[in-house]
């Protein structure tokens, strides 16, 4: 396989188009969500007659900053599939925690703005690019990408795709791609799980932390100890951790100390900061740190540089010879940098679909959002309430017709006269005082 074949390298050429596209769009005032889902384009580019041009959703981020920077925008033509490309059109979208990063530029896997992020979908490949054998029009596929995945058509190329199981939804498929691949390849294949490990995940409740949870119960007798939200502690100990530790009011060491004296054999690290040097002294000899992430570093909705600063300041590092000494591994992850791995990818996703047709893996789903509600999804993961992954729905969002007694309301308030509605007025402020 060839440098170009990889979920970075073959998206350049993407890029340039995707990048001419959006900016061309964006000179002509991006249409907030909410205007751009009420447009007559809402209508999906498959429910338009032939002689319509056709249109397709897309999310674009406009620029750094927040909720409102994410817009979306209808997209005319419909993409073709260059060689070795499949044309998909998208059921749904994962939301990963490096698109919030990403929206406050502190992700660098995401080219600047104005950018379609999104790295996984799900959906039906709809044409197909010369050259392509092993897909057929009507295959249900999961794609992982770097970016640009946030779109109702979206070309890809085809060793990006992988079929999914029949019994698999678009949602389940959606939510697999970035989380389970992260989670399986820190712990077989940096972590070197083993029967009797004890492991310590952070953000458990999160979509890697599951992932990582299930699959550390395909091994035998793995104690997983889980940092949450308290409110999640009662599904995640179902998911299978063992012990739950409320990270917001206890200290997560102590915690873990009292039970497991000598401390774990592995920790998966997505914290970053002063979290890392912490981790690193919880191992056990032989134990192995991950690390895989920076979420210290997101505090609100925008950029705060302080908590950046303070995480980039709180780095750890250690020379070689005190590591010699601590019979310890430190290992760093990121599934945005295996450019150039995609058989290893293929190789890793081949075995997570046979765990999932075993039955030994089940993607949460937390929630699904249209495309227009993105900005209250991505609040949902950053105030911290996901239980597993959430999911966005290209398909537009349909108006629930009101009840009929909503509608008489409606008109009986229309029907009354200024006096009617200045007198009711009254008659509350009345009964606020008393
Ligand atoms: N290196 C890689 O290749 C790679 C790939 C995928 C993900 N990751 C990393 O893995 C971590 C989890 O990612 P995910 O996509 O699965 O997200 P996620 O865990 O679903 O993220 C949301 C949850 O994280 C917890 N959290 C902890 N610190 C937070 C903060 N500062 N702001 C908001 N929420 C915070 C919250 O739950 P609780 O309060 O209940 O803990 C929240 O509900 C992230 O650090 C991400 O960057 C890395």
């Amino acid at each position: 396989m060839s440098g170009e074949d990889t979920f970075a390298q073959p998206h350049k050429a993407d890029l340039k188009q995707e990048n001419e596209q959006a900016t061309a769009e964006s000179r002509q005032e991006s249409q907030p969500a909410a205007e751009a889902a009420a447009a007559p384009a809402a209508a999906t580019a498959a429910e338009q007659s032939p002689e319509q041009e056709s249109t397709y959703r897309s999310l674009v981020l406009s620029g750094h900053g927040g909720y409102d920077k994410v817009k979306l925008q209808i997209k005319k033509g419909k993409p073709t599939p260059k060689n070795g490309e499949v044309l998909v059109r998208v059921k749904a979208c994962g939301l990963n925690f490096a698109d919030l990063m990403g929206r406050q530029g502190l992700y660098d896997r995401l080219p600047s703005p104005p950018v379609t992020p999104g790295m996984e979908c799900s959906g039906i490949i709809e044409a197909l690019g010369e050259e392509v054998t092993d897909r057929k029009v009507g295959d249900r596929v999961m794609v992982l990408y770097r970016f640009g995945m946030w779109q109702e058509l979206v070309t890809v190329t085809v060793s990006h795709t992988f079929l999914m199981p029949e019994e698999m939804s678009f949602e389940e498929a959606a939510a697999l791609p970035v989380n389970y691949i992260t989670a399986y390849m820190m712990l077989f294949d940096l972590g070197n799980l083993r029967p009797n490990h004890s492991v310590l995940i952070h953000m458990a409740a999160g979509g890697v932390g599951i992932a990582a949870t299930q699959l550390c119960h395909t091994v035998k007798d793995v104690t997983v100890f889980g940092t949450a939200s308290a409110s999640k502690h009662e599904a995640i100990s179902q998911g299978g951790v063992t012990h739950t530790i409320d990270y917001r009011t206890l200290d997560y060491v102590d915690e873990i100390r009292k039970i497991n004296p000598k401390g774990v054999d592995i920790v998966l690290d997505p914290l970053g900061g002063s979290d890392t040097q912490k981790a690193y002294n919880l191992l056990k000899p032989m134990g192995k740190l991950i690390t895989y992430g920076a979420a210290n570093m997101l505090t609100g909705q925008k950029r705060n540089l302080l908590a950046v600063a303070k995480t980039w300041y709180n780095q750890f590092s250690i020379n070689a010879l005190n590591l010699m000494h601590a019979n310890k591994a430190v290992c760093g992850y990121h599934l945005g940098y295996l450019d150039g791995e995609f058989e290893l990818i293929t190789q890793v996703v081949t075995k997570l679909l046979e765990l999932y047709r075993q039955g030994k893996i089940k993607p949460r789903v937390d929630s699904t959002w249209h495309f227009e509600e993105v900005g209250d999804a991505m609040r949902r993961m950053q105030e911290r309430n996901n239980i597993g992954k959430v999911i966005l729905l290209p398909e537009p969002k349909k108006e629930v017709p009101k009840k009929e007694e909503d509608k008489t309301d409606e008109k009986k308030e229309e029907s009354k006269s200024e006096e009617e509605k200045k007198e009711e007025q009254q008659e509350i402020l009345k009964s606020r005082e008393n």
